[in-house]
């Protein structure tokens, strides 16, 4: 399974790549509306640099034509860029005129079995269902999981499952076991998933024990 970060702080990123587990980023306009006034370009060009991966760059223009061209330009800032782009009309429009050119398109904001395979049919790499916001309105996230690993199987999709929207460690364990390809997780998510605190407590006894018996060396 492939963990990526969903976060556009470089120091995040940086973090999250120095414990040797990040194999992507996943970037939205209101994760890099968080980092202040940057230049958006930029800003994934350096993403791109810390981390050997698909990295996620979102259009923001909401027809077909706006989104082709920006995708375009994003996907011409480094070749790990993914295109991301809403599942709309026009967003699977862009989805496949994109792709047909080469380019790794992410169809984002996916709440249903139906969306996910049309986007894989309209030949996006990556499909983002949202776990956490279904939950959010009383419907069962992971349930959707499900379904879609089970569809994508059946009949071979090259398309991947990317988990995003993942709020915390068992959307993530849930996600595994049901053989996703992918979680997306922002930082506080991957900083739960190291801490155990049986590990703390018996860290802690380890160097107890140590240092009552070199005290009594001495
Ligand atoms: O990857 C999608 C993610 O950024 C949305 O997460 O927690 O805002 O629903 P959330």
């Amino acid at each position: 399974m492939k963990f990526f970060i969903d976060t556009a702080s470089l120091k995040e990123i940086r973090e999250a790549a120095s414990f040797g587990i990040l194999d992507g980023v996943t970037t939205n306009p209101s994760l890099v509306a968080k980092e202040g006034n940057v230049d958006f370009r930029e800003h994934i060009r350096t993403i791109c640099e810390i981390v050997n991966g698909p990295v996620s760059a979102e259009v923001v223009g909401q027809d077909f034509e706006s989104m082709l061209k920006e995708g375009r330009e994003n996907a011409r800032i480094h070749p790990n860029v993914y295109v991301k782009v809403p599942c709309t009309v026009d967003g699977l429009k862009a989805c496949h005129a994109l792709s047909s050119e080469g380019v790794h398109v992410n169809v984002t904001l996916i709440f249903s079995a139906p969306q996910a395979m049309m986007a894989a049919k309209a030949g996006a790499s990556f499909v983002s269902p949202f776990v956490g916001r279904l939950d959010d309105i009383g419907t069962d996230g992971m349930e959707l999981i499900q379904e879609l690993v089970e569809i994508f199987d059946n009949y071979d999709f090259d398309t991947e499952i990317l988990v995003a929207s993942i709020r915390n460690p068992l959307h993530l364990i849930e996600s595994a076991r049901m053989g996703a390809d992918i979680a997306t997780m922002p930082f506080s998510v991957i900083s739960q998933m190291i801490k155990h605190p049986l590990t703390d407590i018996g860290n802690k006894k380890f160097l107890e024990d140590w240092n009552t018996v070199q005290g009594k060396k001495k």
